[in-house]
């Protein structure tokens, strides 16, 4: 992440002092009997996890309020009346007793693998909407089936419009920087998908009716996948995803619930970041969160957020 060093050093702290607040709420789950973890509140429709925003946000007199310099500002389509996309998150979502470890069906990574393909091959040469007219090639994700963390973006640009993979221009990237240099994930080992797979002309927002029509098959792919973690990227995912109108402003920092039990962090997306540089703090913030959501739920322990010099 194009980060200054000095930059850098302020955030490996914030990270240091998030890590240890993360540890705490960790502990305390442990302690817990049965029942949802106390970040996570009770079953959807999804809601605030109510996770804080870390000790180095309280020492600035608590979370930002300002909105993000350059609002975006016509809100996404209200998910809750898109087909397949049930009410409370994943279609299929199961009624069972709330778990401080989602439910991951024991699927092997070939049969999520195929469920994928299958879904895929169901798009074809996809003519449901009027994106199929302005677009080279239908971008329908990248990544691993089995991924423990998935992103969603909105919308593929023109280089993903070229190539066929999502997040390859700037923008992806910067992605890419955050996964394997704050996550350190392999980027092949996470998934990554956008709201609608075709690009939108001139890179408008995708209208009502285009998520109407592709979302199903966003929904099909978290269902195949079941990640543990969600990360929404910018404003139309965090907004379809969550069938929220608050600004990301408001949304991120903390964990939402999402479906049965994944855990769900709104965050800027990576081109908001390209033109405003200053907030790549916040959205490191939420992916040190990030980290210690994965940690907390595989029991393992990732390698340290890596500084720009190769630390
Ligand atoms: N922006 C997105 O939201 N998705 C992409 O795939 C690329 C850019």
């Amino acid at each position: 992440m194009a980060v200054g060093t000095d930059a850098w050093g302020e955030l490996l702290e914030l990270a240091r002092d998030l890590r240890a607040e993360l540890d705490d709420h960790a502990r305390s789950a442990a302690g817990l009997p049965e029942g949802p973890a106390p970040e996570l509140p009770p079953p959807p429709p999804m809601v605030s996890a109510g996770g804080g925003r870390g000790a180095a946000a309280r020492r600035e007199g608590g979370p930002p309020a300002a909105a993000p310099r350059r609002p975006e500002p016509r809100p996404a389509p209200d998910p809750a009346s898109i087909p397949g996309i049930h009410p409370a998150g994943l279609a299929a979502a199961p009624a069972r007793p709330p778990s401080p470890v989602p439910h991951r069906s024991p699927r092997s990574a070939a049969e999520r693998g195929e469920v994928l393909r299958a879904i895929r091959e169901d798009l074809g040469d996809c003519q449901r909407c009027r994106l199929a007219s302005g677009r080279t090639t239908l971008v329908f994700s990248d990544g691993s089936p089995d991924a423990k963390v998935m992103f969603v973006g909105e919308a593929p640009g023109a280089d993903e419009d070229r190539r066929g993979v999502p997040f390859v221009g700037a923008a992806g990237q910067m992605l890419t920087d955050i996964i394997e240099n704050v996550l350190r994930i392999p980027r092949e080992e996470v998934y990554i998908a956008n709201v609608v797979k075709c690009r939108p002309p001139g890179n408008r927002d995708p209208g009502a009716d285009e998520v109407e029509t592709c979302g199903p098959f966003l929904m099909r792919q978290i269902e195949a996948v079941e990640p543990l973690i969600l990360v929404a990227l910018g404003r139309f995912a965090v907004q379809t995803l969550l069938r929220s109108q608050a600004p990301i402003s408001r949304m991120r920092g903390r964990f939402h619930r999402f479906g049965a039990g994944i855990s769900l962090m709104p965050t800027y997306h990576p081109a908001y970041l390209l033109r405003n540089p200053a907030d790549k703090r916040l959205v490191f913030e939420d992916m040190v969160m990030v980290r210690g959501e994965y940690e907390r739920l595989t029991g393992t322990t990732l390698p340290p957020v890596r500084s720009r010099r190769g630390g």
